[in-house]
């Protein structure tokens, strides 16, 4: 098939190019010139594993082919996915300024029957609101062209969008016309080898609400995590355990049941709040949601109140080695990472930082800590624990995971660790003569 994508942000970059990657031909849009000119030459925006050696393939291929004239794509595509950011507006809500941008551009050059997949991450009632528009714009040219807006939200893993992608749990697909519903899973058929059981079709409102459901659903499990690890530090029972424990019922499950120093990125927090919102908007009022995002809030200062509890609340002259900026490993992002509210809150009572994180420092040193004096970035694990009173890991990159603990006392001051991701069995650094604090466990 021959797809446009509009928006080479993360979703729809990933989106484009493994399209590409199964054989169709895609033209990934963007209205920023600088964009589009470095991705022409495999310059890629983002980190993501996998993403650049699939890129630079497919355009040398041709299949992958990168524009900002929209009107142009349109005149020879099939389909047209939406797949532009849809920012937190001040209220909570997501801002559909852009994706309705989007429609409107689509319905003054649209000149054939088109199918316009929404892909980013929106409210209920969004394609309504798409087709709306592109109506109101055709009527403008005294046209009727046949179109159809389908819902197809994504479920991408940053540092595992690739695989997520071509190897879906499920693919949702919001439609009532059936021969919609059949290009879609035309389009979609090579991405299951083994049954089309995965491709979910269903009404465009319910499609919708699936992607909120599914992201509010998993923040959910790790908030409730997160509280339960606080209870155990206060009645002495150990959280590694009970999440065993509990995760060996069937019913419950392993999975994001880990507790840490709270949910970040670019989903799980605007998206709890979104549907929160929505709510909101039609007179309910969401308890849990709210819990569930206030949870998280004070999760984000654990890591650091655990340090204040031991060193007080006068941090002057006391030196922190930091490993792990990124929200989470594999990714530069640094959207909502705890990272961020831990160095704040240290930093203000006068503590010193010496950061290492494998990919994030450029994202930290520009941004998110562009305004934190007192951090010094280094370019090694090792080098971060130089004359630092205590290791704090904030991210559990796979680097963290089994260090040379020999070589990590030798290095801090005093050997203790704050481990805001429970990487370490606590029995083994007792022995080795570590003071360890982790979540949940006193
Ligand atoms: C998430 C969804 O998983 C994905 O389906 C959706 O499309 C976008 O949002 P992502 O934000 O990339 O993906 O990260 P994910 O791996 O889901 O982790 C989200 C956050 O939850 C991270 O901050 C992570 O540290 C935290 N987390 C995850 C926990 O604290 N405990 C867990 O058990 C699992």
């Amino acid at each position: 098939m021959n797809l446009t994508i509009v928006g080479t942000g993360y979703v729809g970059l990933v989106t484009g190019t493994c399209f590409a990657e199964m054989g169709n031909t895609v033209t990934c849009v963007d209205i920023d010139n600088k964009k589009i000119e470095n991705l022409r030459q495999g310059i890629i925006p983002i980190y993501e594993p996998g993403l650049e050696a699939m890129v630079l393939r497919n355009v040398d291929n041709r299949t992958l082919l990168f524009s900002t004239q929209l009107k142009e794509c349109l005149e020879s595509c099939d389909m047209a996915f939406i797949a532009v950011g849809t920012p937190m507006g001040e209220d909570g809500s997501a801002d559909l300024k852009y994706v309705l941008d989007v429609a409107a551009e689509i319905g003054r050059h649209m000149s054939h029957p088109l199918i316009i997949v929404d892909k980013s991450t929106v409210p209920v009632g969004t394609a309504d609101k798409v087709k709306e528009v592109i109506q109101q714009e055709l009527e403008k040219r005294g046209k009727d062209i046949e179109f159809h807006v389908v819902s197809n939200p994504e479920f991408l893993k940053e540092g595992d969008a690739i695989s997520d992608f071509m190897k879906p749990d499920r693919v949702v697909v919001g439609t009532e016309d059936k021969e919609t519903a059949e290009k879609m899973r035309q389009l979609y058929s090579p991405f299951f080898r083994s049954s089309m059981d995965r491709m979910l079709v269903m009404d465009v409102r319910s499609a919708e609400m699936t992607k909120y459901v599914a992201n509010a659903m998993l923040a959910t499990k790790i908030s409730f995590m997160n509280e339960v690890a606080n209870i155990c530090e206060l009645v002495g029972a150990d959280v590694n355990k009970v999440r065993i424990g509990i995760g060996s019922d069937s019913r419950i499950g392993y999975s994001f049941i880990y507790p840490g120093s709270g949910y970040g990125g670019s989903c799980f927090p605007k998206d709890v709040k979104a549907l929160k919102k929505t709510a909101e908007l039609h007179g309910y009022s969401a308890q849990l949601l709210h819990a569930v995002e206030d949870v998280n809030d004070r999760q984000k200062f654990v890591v650091a109140n655990k340090v204040v509890n031991y060193f007080g609340e006068n941090l002057e002259g006391k030196t922190f080695a930091v490993w792990g900026l990124s929200f989470k490993p594999g990714t530069d992002d640094m959207r909502e990472a705890p990272s961020i509210y831990i160095i704040k809150k240290l930093t203000a009572l006068g503590a010193k930082i010496k950061a290492y994180d494998p990919k994030a420092i450029h994202e930290a040193k520009e941004f998110y800590l562009k305004d934190v004096g007192n951090i010094e970035y280094v370019s090694s694990k090792y080098e971060a624990l130089k004359d630092a009173d205590a290791l704090l890991l904030l991210t559990e990159w796979k680097e963290f995971r089994s260090p040379d603990f020999k070589s990590l006392k030798e290095n801090l001051k005093t050997p203790i660790i704050f481990d805001g991701r429970n990487q370490y069995d606590g029995e083994r650094l007792k022995n080795l003569g570590f003071t360890y604090h982790q979540i949940g466990k006193e």
